[in-house]
């Protein structure tokens, strides 16, 4: 297909609201955009485990251990679908793991925040699943068809995670006054970074525009994070918390809650590496590739005898 009939194909998909699928014609520009974003999105996924891994021997309870289990592994499937979804696009997942060890792309830097009590497993789910939910859900309706199938698998499994962050928090408010004391104080920690993770005021988002145009986004920036605020900040209060913002103001024009101004120095340094935890996370991760790079080969080679041995005998 030449490039202009390429391109009139790809516009009228776009326009139509339809999926543009792998052996589309695609601008090279959507290509990257796309890898760059889903690529981070995984990335985030994986690196999104060490937290929460933290509390799994430490759970109050064999119940919560499971659910906690069961959420992490949740959280590496998100990652590897993510990953595959990301390899149509012509890029490998080694190239992409290369990438992120070296700080060429990026991951969600809600995760280089430490988890220092359990309550901070709770607020996890209830607020950074629940941030990831409010995105998630939009992401389904967007233009690149392999990643919006993997956000319908995923949303479904998000809403597990959130509610169970949720449940936790009802355990403690409903608990002692050391547990309340905890509950709050992981809010205290938690409530801002969740909000950073819609990214930056849509004014300073250098993708987002030709995103909107892509339909690669769906919703701005400052938009979902709105969603979020609107449907949490109840939440906050049913559990009776306080949100850690004393410009915290609802609306009765727009039936919005306000919020005060994000610490956005806070922001970049930690997406540009100088983060609480950016150093612990990315080597941790580093030496987890590096450690089961025995394994991968492994199974390649074993691959590879196979085949050679089925193609002998086909
Ligand atoms: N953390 C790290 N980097 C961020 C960021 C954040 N919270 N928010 C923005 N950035 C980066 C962007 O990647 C971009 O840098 P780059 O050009 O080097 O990639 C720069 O800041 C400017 O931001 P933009 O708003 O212009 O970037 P985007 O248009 O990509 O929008 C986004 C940012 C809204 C996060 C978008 O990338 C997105 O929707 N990504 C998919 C969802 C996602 O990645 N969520 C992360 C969490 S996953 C998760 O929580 C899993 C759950 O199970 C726990």
């Amino acid at each position: 297909m030449s490039e202009h009939a390429g391109r009139a194909r790809f516009a009228a998909i776009i326009e139509a609201d339809e999926k543009v699928e792998p052996r589309d014609w695609m601008p090279d520009e959507y290509r990257a955009n796309l890898i760059r974003q889903m690529a981070q999105h995984a990335h985030s996924e994986v690196i999104g485990m060490q937290p929460e891994a933290n509390w799994i021997t430490r759970a109050p309870t064999l119940m919560r251990k499971a659910i906690l289990i069961a959420k992490v592994q949740d959280e590496a499937g998100h990652g590897l679908y993510l990953y595959s979804a990301a390899e149509t696009l012509g890029v490998s997942r080694d190239e992409l793991q290369e990438m992120l060890h070296s700080g060429r792309q990026k991951y969600s830097s809600i995760f280089n925040y430490p988890t220092l009590s359990w309550a901070d497993v709770g607020a996890i789910g209830w607020l950074v699943d629940g941030a990831a939910i409010v995105n998630q859900i939009v992401l389904q309706g967007t233009s690149y068809g392999p990643y919006s199938r993997a956000m319908v698998k995923i949303c479904k499994e998000e809403s597990f995670h959130a509610r169970q962050g949720y449940s936790i928090m009802m355990a403690l408010v409903e608990g002692s006054d050391e547990q309340k004391a905890m509950a709050q104080d992981a809010i205290d920690r938690w409530w801002w970074p969740a909000l950073m993770m819609f990214g930056p005021h849509d004014a300073e988002s250098s993708h987002s525009e030709r995103s909107m145009a892509w339909k690669i986004k769906r919703i701005k920036n400052d938009d979902l994070r709105q969603m979020f605020v609107d449907q949490t900040v109840p939440q906050a209060h049913y559990l009776g918390l306080t949100i850690p913002d004393p410009d915290l103001e609802f609306d009765e024009e727009t039936g919005h809650w306000r919020i005060g101004e994000i610490d956005w120095d806070e922001f970049w340094r930690t997406i540009k590496g100088d983060g609480p935890l950016n150093r612990e996370r990315i080597a941790h991760k580093v030496k987890a590739w590096e450690d089961g790079r025995w394994v991968r080969e492994a199974a390649t080679e074993y691959a590879r005898k196979q085949r050679a041995r089925l193609g002998k005998s086909a």
